[in-house]
């Protein structure tokens, strides 16, 4: 059985201070939890301070992006250097990444590798835009960042790897897609997945993202292909976040 897998993406959000202190009020709420994997993905500023507020936790840490590269003439990047040992996942690929910095499928592609490479185990995202979705093209967009993405990963690092299915128009929106099309894609993912690792798509944990709430996350997380959740906004605030990870399967 997949273990259940429900991320916090803080984004943009929340000083160090304020993420030490969101971290310590989580571990308290999160104490029982046992059939979860819980990550926190703070700032980069705030890895070592929720680092050391979740030590002897289950609770683990992810970063919200990485460059490709070890080192070098970067300016303002981060490499899988500086986070092999600090972190345990990165999101990789998020739709905020693709359209407000221009990251090519080429990129995610070089960064996934480069996780794996230095033992981080990638959160990709993929998702489509409104106008895709409308178009029709979900599917197509689907399988082809998926597979652009994961471009050369090899079979042994498949389960390392996370798909987070994030449709564009459901981000920060208030609008979730429904748990049935929430199921519908994350089964679609996951037979794309079957093409390209076979039996081992079967193991690889897929999370629906945008927009979850408290109020959504039981029928979204319930349904079989969706095996946790990528949560934005929600995440923020610890009554919420707590609320959504309880809802995972096998904790109610
Ligand atoms: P929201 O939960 O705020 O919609 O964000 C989802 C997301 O982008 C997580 O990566």
């Amino acid at each position: 059985m997949r273990k259940q897998f429900v991320a916090g993406n803080w984004k943009m959000n929340k000083t160090v201070h304020e993420a030490y202190d969101l971290a310590i009020e989580l571990i308290t709420g999160l104490r029982a939890v046992r059939e979860t994997e819980v990550a926190l993905c703070p700032p980069f500023v705030a890895l070592t301070a929720v680092k050391s507020a979740i030590a002897n936790t289950m609770i683990r840490l992810g970063a919200q992006n990485m460059h490709d590269q070890d080192r070098g003439a970067f300016t303002g990047e981060i490499s899988p250097v500086m986070l092999a040992g600090l972190a345990d996942y990165v999101i990789l690929g998020h739709s905020e990444r693709r359209q407000h910095f221009g990251e090519s499928d080429a990129f995610i592609n070089r960064k996934v590798l480069a996780a794996l490479r230095h033992g981080l185990r990638p959160i990709l995202c993929i998702g489509e835009t409104l106008e895709q979705n409308e178009r029709g093209e979900t599917e197509a967009v689907l399988a082809q960042q998926l597979h652009a993405a994961l471009t050369g990963v090899a079979a042994e690092d498949a389960t390392n790897v996370v798909i987070a299915y994030e449709p564009v128009w459901a981000i920060g929106t208030g609008r979730a897609a429904t748990a049935d099309d929430a199921q519908q894609r994350c089964a679609f993912v996951r037979a794309q997945l079957r093409d390209l690792f076979g039996a081992l798509a079967e193991e690889m944990r897929i999370q629906y993202g945008g927009s979850v709430t408290p109020a959504n996350a039981p029928e979204i997380l319930r349904q079989p292909d969706v095996d946790g959740a990528l949560v934005g906004g929600a995440s923020l605030k610890a009554d919420d976040f707590i609320a959504i990870v309880r809802a995972a399967k096998g904790n109610l």
